[in-house]
């Protein structure tokens, strides 16, 4: 192998790959017993089987992290772009990045690396690669912007902050535990620091499994079961682009908004009102209309007095696809519990790191935020404090690197 049949790559993306190996062979051996991540259809495994301990490949048509199950521990690290990035050295960051996540996937360690004895195969390990608006605006690149991509309007409810907002790159990295994550964020981040600095870091947290590692829905802080409707509208197969635009195929567009969820006024609430403000029942997430988790609700019913059995404000009838002309969005939603210091006071943070993925921001997602906005039953006890949106590149070949299409 020469250092030469590795276009754009330095010496150190070069002796990277020399390492590839035996070990990377064992990691794709295992992503191919196990399927991939194509085709699936929810965000739990295609074989039912316990989700924990699996490899995932960049190589797919998608990138991983966005349909295959949500594991344990998350972090998404937003970068900004030194100002004056060109193009060129765009390719070389996104070169760099790709190797690391190469290698990091397939549990091998990355050129230089630091801590080599962390690496680690079989532990869920995904990283996923977003594009923010700041990209294309970088001369030269304007004209590949993503039909999907767009900035979120602001919200009545917001009350945005800076320092959870915005972002020109995201690296989105989960696995089976945050000691993996935080490895894989170190390893990242070093490698993009000349290019870059960091713009926010999120940690988020999730229980995708059972006692016994079957798949289950996980549950946010407020105890609800959350993540049901991704199967029944069968999301996955409406969020990605429709390839009129070679160089996104296999691609999606991301909204992370930060939602704080007010924990304290919450638990003031009699179980009765919990239900009626999201529509589903908090012992198994089943519609309050009767049935069982996967069941559809039915917002047709009502009660012995005529009134609606799902509260006309309910989140989930007003998220409900069948209430916003079948727009679909694929949710991927974590927990997260933020302690920090204010004026000398200990004051914690919770809610979700909400992630919606969708073929179009302004034509999906937009559009429902502000019906929620409008009138959701839930705006009482949630606020978003972040928001950001990314344009998400499919997969990519071996040999080649995240995002390819945008330098050819
Ligand atoms: C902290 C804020 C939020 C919480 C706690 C929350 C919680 C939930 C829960 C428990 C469900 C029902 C189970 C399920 O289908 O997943 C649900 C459904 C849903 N939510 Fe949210 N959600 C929040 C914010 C949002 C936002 C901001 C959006 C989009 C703008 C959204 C869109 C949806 C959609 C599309 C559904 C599925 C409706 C269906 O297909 O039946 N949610 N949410």
């Amino acid at each position: 192998m020469t250092e030469q049949g590795y276009p754009g790559l330095g010496r150190r993306g070069f002796f990277g790959l020399a390492g590839a190996g035996a070990a990377g062979a064992v990691a794709l051996g295992a992503v191919a017993a196990r399927g991939g991540n194509q085709g699936q259809a929810s965000a739990k495994t295609p074989d039912g089987g316990d989700p924990r301990g699996r490899s995932y490949s960049p190589h797919e048509t998608h990138q991983s992290g966005i349909i295959t199950p949500v594991p344990a521990a998350t972090t998404l690290v937003a970068l900004d772009l030194n100002p004056g990035t060109t193009p060129d050295a765009l390719r070389r960051l996104l070169t760099i990045l790709s190797h690391d996540i190469e290698a990091l996937m397939a549990g091998r360690p990355v050129p230089g690396d630091p801590l080599p004895d962390l690496a680690q195969a079989n532990v869920s390990l995904t990283v996923t690669v977003g594009l923010g608006p700041g990209v294309f605006r970088i001369p030269g690149l304007a004209g590949l912007v993503p039909d999907g991509l767009a900035e979120v309007p602001p919200m009545a409810h917001d009350q945005l902050q800076p320092r959870w907002s915005g972002g020109d790159l995201l690296l989105m990295v989960s696995a089976d535990d945050a000691t993996t994550v935080a490895y894989a964020v170190r390893i990242l981040t070093r490698d993009a620091r000349t290019f870059t600095t960091v713009r926010w870091t999120q940690p988020a947290s999730w229980r995708g499994v059972d006692a016994e590692g079957t798949p289950i829905t996980g549950r946010n802080l407020f105890g609800q079961v959350d993540g049901t409707g991704n199967t029944v509208a069968g999301a996955a197969e409406v969020i990605w682009a429709d390839g009129s635009q070679p160089w996104f195929a296999g691609g999606t567009t991301l909204v992370v908004r930060r939602i704080e969820m007010n924990l304290t006024t919450w638990d003031e609430l009699v179980r009765d009102r919990q239900q009626a403000v999201m529509g589903r029942t908090l012992a198994d997430g089943a519609p309050l209309s009767g049935g069982v988790e996967s069941d559809d609700l039915d917002l047709s019913a009502t009660t012995d007095d005529g009134q609606p059995v799902i509260a006309l404000d309910a989140h989930a009838r007003l998220a409900h696809p069948s209430q916003n002309r079948g727009r679909t969005m694929f949710r991927r939603s974590m927990n997260y519990t933020h302690h920090e210091y204010a004026d000398g006071v200990a004051v914690t943070s919770a809610g979700l790191v909400f992630l919606a993925f969708q073929h179009s921001i302004p034509e999906v997602f937009t559009p429902v935020q502000q019906r929620l906005d409008q009138a959701d039953a839930l705006n009482e006890w949630t606020t978003a404090i972040g928001s950001a949106v990314f344009a998400v590149p499919g997969g990519w070949e071996p040999g080649g690197i995240v995002a390819q299409g945008l330098f050819s």
